[in-house]
């Protein structure tokens, strides 16, 4: 018996790094997966996003699980492309159980306010239009997983002049998908549909390895290597760890989406390595 035993889980972002974790571990437990990914680039965004072989293989590594996916290329700022491809994944899996709302991009550093709109309308608008056309298919015992970060939830770290308007745009699209999920885990309750956020630190994938963010970790050098960035990254975490795995963050993104949280809602689950502690501000002293 798997844990995800004949569910379908919709997953956003899945053509490489968390998104394909979550897929591979949901395909482990059993269930199986409408892949979307944009595939493609955008402007504003200072490194490369992923590309329709990403997300091919997504489809591969799945199968190779046991499990059954179903890939579309679609923008989460495209309601009508994410509700064409959920459509198709019912049409092909027969229900839909649980969403992955999980794309993201972190232009850091771009003083460009493009920077700024485009990080909203993919990391908190696109999260939104991602629920909003999951919604009318989602019934009792279904699951809403959002991601955010906890960088973003502490102040200054990533909404700070050095980091740009990409950075305020990152910070405040994640820190909105943190409000959101408390009330609409209120407005949802009664229908029996389960939302709640995952919070990663550092996490191990092209996002973190990508130039603006090694300028971010490195202002002092004009263009850090891994080697340079490395010392610096563990300032993000309590243990000493520079950075989580896709796949920890999938263990808990498994966790939420399965029943075994039924009784888990409006939760904002940060898989940090302790690190929303250690930088969380502290009410100033007598
Ligand atoms: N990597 C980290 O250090 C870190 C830390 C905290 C939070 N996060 C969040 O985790 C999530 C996953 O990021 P990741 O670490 O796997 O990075 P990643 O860059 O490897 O994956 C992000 C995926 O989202 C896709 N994407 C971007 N814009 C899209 C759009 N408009 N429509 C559809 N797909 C789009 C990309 O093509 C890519 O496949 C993001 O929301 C990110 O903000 C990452």
């Amino acid at each position: 018996m798997g844990r995800m035993d004949g569910k379908v889980v919709f997953i956003t972002g899945a053509a490489r790094g968390q998104g394909r974790a979550h897929a591979v571990r949901i395909a482990e437990e059993g269930g199986s997966v409408i892949a979307t990914d944009l595939c493609a680039d955008i402007a504003s965004n200072g490194y490369p996003l992923a590309t329709p072989e990403d997300l091919e293989s997504t489809a591969r590594l799945v199968e190779k699980r046991g499990g059954r996916a179903l890939t579309r290329i679609a923008d989460v700022r495209d309601r009508d492309a994410l509700a064409a491809a959920i459509e198709d994944g019912i049409a092909e899996f027969g229900r839909l159980d649980g969403v992955v709302a999980q794309a993201g991009i972190c232009p850091l550093g771009s003083r460009q306010p493009q920077a700024f709109v485009d990080a909203v309308a993919v990391d908190f608008v696109g999260v939104f239009n991602t629920i909003d056309v999951a919604l009318p298919h989602l019934g009792r015992g279904a699951s809403i997983v959002a991601t955010g970060s906890t960088a973003a939830l502490i102040p200054g770290s990533l909404d700070s002049s050095a980091k740009g308007a990409g950075g305020m745009g990152y910070a405040w699209g994640k820190r909105a998908v943190a409000t959101i999920v408390h009330d609409l885990a209120a407005v949802l309750g009664p229908g029996g549909v389960r939302v709640n956020a995952v919070h990663p630190t550092n996490v191990n994938t092209d996002m973190l390895h990508s130039r603006p963010m090694y300028r971010a970790f490195r202002p002092d050098l004009d263009d850090p290597t891994r080697e340079d960035v490395l010392p610096a990254l563990p300032a993000m975490t309590a243990t000493g760890d520079p950075y989580v795995e896709p796949e920890d963050v999938a263990d808990a993104v498994l966790f939420l989406l399965s029943d075994e949280s039924k009784f888990v809602t409006g939760m904002q689950l940060r898989v940090d390595a302790g690190g929303y502690v250690k930088l969380r501000p502290q009410p100033p002293a007598f």
